[in-house]
């Protein structure tokens, strides 16, 4: 059989944060930590917090509808929503989101590979188009991890915060702005104990410990291998793209933690500046934080059209990727 080849081309982009802000200076008077650590270990200096009652799904819809308005279209062939914290364990989250934005009946499907999830995802609706099973795809991050971190959990609930990124993906030529690629991602399952939530999956359904259903998470050695594995990607992403750091305009990481990022372009020598940085008001919203960077950097026009993009994932089991693209002219929309 002969496939169209197409390349997958950036259309629109939007983001979505919970209303509810939720600063250090708050959190340190129920929990034993200070502004000043969480800000100098971290970045982070607030986080959007979801109401109770308002889910992944929820959020999805509002950052999709976004980036489908962004895109100057109306509708989608295909939903990829990238999340660990789908509305229910069974089933996916992708076709609910799917009929909240009115396009019930349309290919809709998860992919779970946590903070990683939305390059893995924009992978994913690149080969959708590629083979023709789709020609437009809708491409979310949503992600709500404060129902995943047990809330006296000084080591978690700093760090985490909540929201939604969307953009979406057309067919379209390979030299045209917006199309993305290659791919480098990779992952390594030996690890998985190192962000897990232990209980409520089919290996332990129950626990007597309430804390096995919450996020455990080994901080330190996570902070050493996501400098690593991001720098890695991003030298194998530009090499197989015939591309040198030098060219990168702006360098979009997973928003986990400033210092990684800061890390991270040290050891490519990439100048600080070519940064894209919104952790300080997000924290970290797992598969959301890139698509979330880039509404942000569109937004406040940090992130330009003609702009050579790199954007670089690293997550729970263990997870991380990259790719690249040119930035398209991109207009965003309410
Ligand atoms: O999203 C995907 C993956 N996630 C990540 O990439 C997260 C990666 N990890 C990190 O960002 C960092 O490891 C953390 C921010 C989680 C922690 O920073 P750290 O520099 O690795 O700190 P640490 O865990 O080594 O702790 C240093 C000290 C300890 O005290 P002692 O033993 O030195 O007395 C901790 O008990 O800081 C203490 N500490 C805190 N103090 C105040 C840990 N958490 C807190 C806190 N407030 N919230």
């Amino acid at each position: 059989m002969q496939y169209p080849r197409h390349a997958a081309v950036l259309a629109g982009v939007g983001g979505w944060l919970p209303p509810r802000v939720v600063d250090n200076h708050e959190l340190s008077q129920r929990l034993d930590t200070s502004d000043e650590w969480i800000r100098t270990r971290t970045g982070i200096r607030q986080r959007h917090i979801a109401a109770p009652g308002e889910s992944t799904v929820d959020m999805a819809v509002r950052a999709g509808g976004r980036a489908i308005r962004s895109a100057g279209m109306t509708e989608v062939d295909a939903l990829v929503l990238a999340t660990a914290t789908p509305d229910q364990v069974c089933p996916g989250s992708a076709p609910q989101v799917a009929s909240g934005l009115g396009l019930g009946g349309i290919f809709a499907l998860d992919v779970n590979a946590v903070c990683s999830g939305f390059v893995y995802a924009l992978a994913t609706a690149a080969g959708l188009i590629a083979t023709g099973v789709a020609g437009r795809v809708l491409v979310i991050g949503s992600d709500t991890f404060s129902t995943l971190v047990h809330p006296d959990d000084r080591s978690t609930v700093p760090i985490f915060g909540d929201g939604a990124g969307a953009v979406v993906l057309r067919a379209g030529e390979p030299d045209e702005p917006g199309a993305l690629g290659p791919f480098d991602l990779h992952s390594e399952g030996e690890l998985a104990d190192l962000l897990v939530v232990p209980a409520g999956g089919s290996k332990q359904r129950t626990s007597a410990d309430p804390h096995d259903y919450f996020l455990s998470m080994q901080g330190t050695r996570v902070f050493r291998l996501a400098n690593a594995r991001m720098a890695e990607s991003t030298r194998a992403v530009l090499d197989q793209a015939g591309l040198s750091v030098h060219e990168v305009d702006r360098f979009v990481g997973h928003q986990a933690n400033v210092r990684i990022l800061q890390a991270v372009a040290k050891q490519l020598g990439l100048p600080p500046e070519r940064l894209v940085v919104n952790i300080e008001r997000t924290g970290n919203t797992s598969a959301a934080s890139i698509p979330l960077a880039l509404a942000d950097a569109c937004c406040d026009g940090s992130l330009r059209s003609g702009h050579l993009v790199v954007l670089s994932a690293f997550g729970a089991g263990l997870t991380w990727g990259s790719t690249v693209l040119r930035w398209p002219d991109i207009k965003l929309s309410e």
